[in-house]
């Protein structure tokens, strides 16, 4: 865990409101002291006890209270985070203008810190010009601000408007406070299809040949790829996390789907980074119906070979288009993890390759990872045991290097 670091919660007024004392909780329990700062609407939907009992803190929302402590001075100067959820259409438009009419505000004016958006509100709100220009301001002053979900909103309607999943936002925040330069908005333009999670092989309706893959690095590659401005299109097996905010996921099962869906989406992409643990081998039958005991021997599995997707991908790929894979290595009597993995950079040919150690505790199912970054060019960058967005961060780092770099 990261140092404890501090954090000013600003929230806005709006329905949303009531998920973020998740999203408190989720920063309070990494160890961090999160000071909310609601505003006087946002005591519509969660009073002030529910705030001031989560955060251990006192609250307001005016700069009349504890005025010898000029609070709106002193929460902006000493934040190393503000994370502003729901950010509604009128909070962005007074942090755009640069208002300071209440505690929040001042605070935001005033901070020097990483500020996280987290915006909600109808869909019309979202696509009105006036938003639109308001969020192009406060991006290109160097705030964040996410894309919101799209999904039910309050009432009956439905569309992009819906605040981002509590989880994702406490995601960049954690990232912002390891690393407060990991969201620099170096991607806008940039086309990014990712492949994420573990394929599932079937045996039987009931059965299949798994991994133990998450999907949470393909996740945490999507978010921080979508935050630094890349339209980001992800291929998900078998990932039970909600979708991210500002991304298109397909879901897919097997290898098969993943190895279709990943080729027809390729041509439109200029960097495809292949995340997903692929199944080497699917079970030649799949049985129609559920395998019986029946009181005798197992009959044995015949495999046969799946396709590697990321050679496939290499061998078609377009002039200037960046490829990534990952390798999990776990090093054997033939070699080192990073003797493997160089192996591999070579055989599969793409441009970098992403090799980590797994194992006991290691990267599966948990939310950090460590790896090495290799590129074909043999350079290579350690990125030290961390978040998976930190991970995330530094493969972006380096592949906007790259589509930086003159036509290669
Ligand atoms: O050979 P290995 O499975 O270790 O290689 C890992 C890399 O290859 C990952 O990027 C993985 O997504 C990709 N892969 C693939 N198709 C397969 C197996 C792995 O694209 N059938």
């Amino acid at each position: 865990m990261t140092e404890p670091r501090r954090v000013v919660l600003g929230v806005g007024g709006g329905i949303a409101a009531y998920k973020v004392c998740e999203l408190l909780r989720l920063l309070t329990e990494s160890g961090h002291d999160v000071q909310p700062v609601p505003t006087s609407s946002a005591l519509h939907f969660v009073g002030t006890a529910t705030w001031e009992a989560l955060s251990g803190h006192s609250v307001a929302t005016d700069v009349w209270t504890d005025v010898p402590d000029v609070p709106h001075v002193a929460l902006g100067r000493t934040a190393d985070l503000i994370a502003v959820a729901p950010a509604t259409a009128d909070l962005l438009a007074k942090a755009a203008q640069g208002r300071a009419d209440d505690l929040l505000t001042a605070t935001l004016l005033t901070a020097r810190c990483p500020v996280l958006y987290a915006p909600a509100m109808h869909t019309e709100m979202w696509e009105h010009p006036a938003t639109r220009d308001n969020v192009g301001t406060l991006r290109r002053r160097g705030g964040i601000v996410m894309d919101p979900a799209v999904g039910r909103l309050t009432g009956t309607d439905s569309g992009p408007g819906r605040m981002p999943d509590p989880s994702q936002i406490a995601d960049l925040a954690l990232l912002l406070l390891a690393r407060p330069d990991a969201l620099p908005r170096d991607m806008s333009g940039v086309r990014v299809l990712i492949s994420a999670g573990g394929t599932r092989e079937p045996l039987d309706p009931v059965r299949f040949l798994g991994n133990r893959s998450s999907g949470r690095q393909g996740w945490a590659l999507a978010q921080v790829a979508a935050a630094r401005g890349a339209t980001v299109a992800v291929v998900a097996a078998s990932v039970e996390l909600p979708d991210p905010s500002g991304v298109q996921v397909t879901r897919v099962g097997t290898a098969a789907q993943l190895h279709e869906a990943m080729l027809a989406a390729a041509s439109d992409a200029d960097v495809v980074v292949m995340a997903a643990a692929v199944a080497d081998f699917r079970p030649r039958d799949t049985q129609q119906h559920k395998i019986k005991k029946d009181g005798r021997e197992p009959n044995p599995v015949v495999l046969v070979r799946n396709p590697d997707i990321l050679t496939e991908l290499v061998r078609d790929r377009r002039t200037g288009q960046v490829i990534v894979g990952f390798a999990a290595e776990t090093g054997d009597a033939d070699g080192d993890v990073m003797t493997h993995g160089r192996d591999k950079l070579a055989r599969k040919g793409a441009d970098l390759l992403v090799v980590n150690a797994v194992g006991a505790g290691k990267a599966f199912e948990v939310g950090t990872n460590e790896a090495v970054i290799l590129s074909a060019d043999g350079t290579e960058v350690d990125v030290a045991h961390g978040l998976k967005t930190q991970l995330a961060a530094a493969v972006w780092d380096v592949v906007s290097a790259r589509l930086a770099q003159p036509a290669r």
